[in-house]
């Protein structure tokens, strides 16, 4: 017999049916007793009248408690005012696993409580629209790359050496080799996939020891990273503001349901269509004192000055040549005004800062030699990156989009931890 979903429910109205899931809710009025069944796809209304069941079936309905598993039998109708848009007359009822005192129940608890009992938050109605919000996200991102003819490559986890700085590399002892790290990045990689097939991108899981504990932050976070050979900084930028647009706009359309669910007010997300604003790191710092924000030219533009640039405009904001300075090693300079490199940030309105950060790589090896030496990192852990410089260098951009911000603002939540299953942040590493 093939197994029925709730979501699966349109196709079976006037039939019995068997549905196996869980015990969301209940509640009673008489001789009649309502169980509320999710199975992951949705909800589903469980009548059970006294009189159409035997007693047994009866009581097992009043006893059993919240999360119980179960399999419900019964015939299906249309009811619109029921969750789901239908309704079971239940004839039969099964108990799998009985249980009682589920520590969640719909009364509000702590945050640090359910942050306890994640393995068990993940079953509400709001963390299953996240996490279905997420992998949808992850499938449009997916799509976009690979129908523009982008190839998927998989970076190493375990890296000798750091991409984005030192001060947040998680070490680990390798064996007779030493140390290695896990990677903060996989563009390094990304980059030597460009030169073999012109245009790839990475997505998985990386890591930065970030010792700050804000609602941005998570010390192991998802990343999808393209990269383009022969693309310059305006490249670059068309890329991220057609991607942009193509994730968000999917993701409105295919997940409008579980958009409801967490009240998303999609007025502002409805904004996200190119061409995004695009203003130079000056122009920034030019906003900020307009706005009488104390900000020290040549510094990186913090969480609370994105915020107040953001708020300029109706959808994200391009921010491009930032100080090399504040920069990555890797970054190409520009030619014209060597102070700045090619880079190019996006920041999300609404406060959730920046989603992504790109840019042009420096292609000449002397350059990137110097870069290197000036950054103080191991020359011989880079002679291989070197190497892509002295055998065909091209032109080449890319740039990074973090998963799980892009989650919290897709689904305008207030904290990063809600857009990632188990998360990985200073103070918790369980469950
Ligand atoms: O700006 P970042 O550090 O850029 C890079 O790693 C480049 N190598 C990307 C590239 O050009 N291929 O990180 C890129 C994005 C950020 O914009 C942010 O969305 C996310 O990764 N991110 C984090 N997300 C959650 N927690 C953290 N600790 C994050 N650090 C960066
Ligand atoms: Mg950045």
């Amino acid at each position: 017999m093939q197994k029925i979903f709730i979501s699966d429910l349109s196709q079976h109205v006037g039939q019995e049916i068997t549905l196996k899931g869980w015990l969301y809710n209940k509640r009673s009025s008489g001789k009649i007793k309502f169980l509320i069944l999710r199975d992951g796809t949705g909800y589903l209304q469980c009548v059970y009248f006294k009189g159409n069941v035997s007693d047994e079936i009866f009581n097992t309905a009043d006893r059993i408690g919240q999360e119980s598993s179960i399999e419900v039998t019964g015939k299906i109708k249309e009811e619109p005012r029921a969750i789901g848009g239908y309704e079971m007359d239940a004839i039969d009822l099964k108990v799998i696993n009985e249980t009682h005192e589920y520590p969640i129940t719909p009364k509000e608890h702590g945050v640090e409580f359910l942050m306890d009992k994640r393995h068990l938050w993940l079953r509400s109605n709001r963390q299953v629209a996240i996490m279905r919000i997420r992998h949808r996200i992850v499938k449009a991102i997916r799509d976009f790359f690979d129908n523009k003819g982008f190839t998927l490559m998989d970076p190493p986890i375990i890296t000798p050496a750091a991409c984005e700085g030192t001060s947040t590399l998680f070490e680990t002892e390798y064996f007779d080799l030493g140390k290695a790290y896990l990677t903060q990045s996989g563009q390094l990689y990304a980059e030597a996939g460009a030169m073999a097939l012109g245009k790839v991108y990475t997505f998985g899981p990386t890591f930065r020891a970030e010792k700050s504990k804000t609602r941005r932050h998570l010390t192991e976070f998802w990343m999808v990273e393209p990269e383009v050979a022969f693309a310059d900084l305006n490249d670059n930028m068309d890329l991220a503001e057609e991607f942009l647009e193509y994730v968000v706009q999917t993701v409105i359309k295919e997940r409008e349901s579980e958009l409801k669910v967490l009240e998303r007010d999609l007025s502002k997300l409805n904004n996200v269509k190119r061409p995004l604003p695009r203003i130079s790191y000056d122009e920034a710092v030019e906003i900020l004192k307009k706005n009488n924000i104390e900000f020290e030219y040549g510094n990186d533009l913090g969480g609370g000055d994105e915020t107040i640039i953001s708020e300029q405009f109706d959808r994200p904001v391009m921010v491009h040549h930032y100080p090399a300075a504040v920069k990555a090693f890797y970054m190409k300079r520009d030619p014209l005004k060597p102070e700045f490199a090619l880079a190019v940030d996006i920041l999300a309105p609404e406060g959730y800062g920046e989603i992504i950060g790109g840019s042009q790589r420096e292609d000449s090896f002397d350059l990137l030699l110097q870069r290197i030496q000036e950054h103080n990192l191991p020359r011989e852990a880079f002679e291989w990156y070197l190497d892509l410089r002295k055998f065909g260098s091209v032109p080449h951009s890319g740039f990074g989009l973090g998963l799980e911000r892009t989650v919290a603002w897709i689904c305008g939540l207030d904290h990063i931890r809600e857009t990632i299953p188990f998360p990985r942040m200073i103070y918790r590493n369980t469950p």
